[in-house]
């Protein structure tokens, strides 16, 4: 099995494009899949893309990496702000992990600056909208030697 990106989205990121587009914009979480996986195709990898509202599902997406991801691309939503679960998780993962967030965290509530992820993350891509992904993707295939 060749190794795949992953890009992994959190709660209520499935409602993307029509959950607050004020803060989020009106890109839909099928629209940012897209957009990543022309990349990955570009570079002759395959994506993997998966959301999920439940933290244990989080975790077991990124077990699944651990089989075959080249590298991970999360946007774990509040989860982010919550999660030793998945921290430990993405310690558990060998490649390199890019954290995205749509939203500039740090101009919002004060209970949105702490990241669990961050400290696991090579690098973190904050407050440029769905863009953010497409920047972490190419990141992720750079450091992979892949782009
Ligand atoms: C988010 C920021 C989080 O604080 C929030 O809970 C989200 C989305 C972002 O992409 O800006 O669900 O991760």
């Amino acid at each position: 099995m060749s190794a795949r990106v992953y890009v992994l989205n959190g709660p209520n990121l499935n409602l993307l494009g029509k959950r607050q587009p004020e803060i989020y914009g009106h890109d839909t979480l099928e629209d940012v899949e897209a957009a990543c996986r022309t990349l990955c195709e570009r570079a002759g990898v395959e994506l993997f893309a998966a959301q999920s509202n439940h933290e244990g599902g989080m975790v077991e997406l990124i077990h699944a990496a651990r089989e075959d991801g080249l590298g991970i691309v999360i946007n774990a939503g509040a989860y982010t702000h919550t999660s030793v679960a998945i921290l430990d998780a993405l310690n558990a993962f060998e490649g390199p992990v890019m954290e995205v967030h749509i939203s500039n965290v740090h101009q919002r509530e004060s209970f949105r600056h702490h990241s669990y992820i961050s400290a696991r993350a090579d690098g973190i891509i904050v407050g440029c909208g769905v863009q953010g992904y497409e920047l972490a993707v190419q990141r992720l295939l750079r450091m992979t030697g892949k782009g």
